[in-house]
């Protein structure tokens, strides 16, 4: 529980999916199979890796919520 939210197992398999999706988005636009036009391409590119680390501290943190049975808050 975090401030009296409650981490269901539910939310982790969205989240998780979420991230595959987004990794596997990254994938294709690193390789180019997905293109943006000039330097936006390398912009979109490097948000996701950011947006990809932040969403997978926050993943990891609530999966240990989770997995500890931890109350914090
Ligand atoms: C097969 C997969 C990938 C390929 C082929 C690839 C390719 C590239 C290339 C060619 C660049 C140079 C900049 C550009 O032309 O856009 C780049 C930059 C970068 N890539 Fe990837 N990438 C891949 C996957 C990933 C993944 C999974 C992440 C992070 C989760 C990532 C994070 C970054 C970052 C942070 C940069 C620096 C961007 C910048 O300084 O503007 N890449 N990548």
């Amino acid at each position: 529980m975090v401030f009296g939210f409650v981490v269901k197992p539910v939310m982790l398999v969205w989240g998780g999916s979420f991230l595959l999706l987004l990794l596997l988005a990254q994938i294709l636009i690193g390789m180019r199979k997905i293109r943006f036009k000039g330097r936006t391409h390398q912009k979109v590119h490097k948000w996701a890796a950011w947006a990809l680390l932040a969403f997978s501290l926050f993943h990891a943190f609530m999966g240990i919520v989770y997995a500890l049975h931890l109350t914090i808050g």
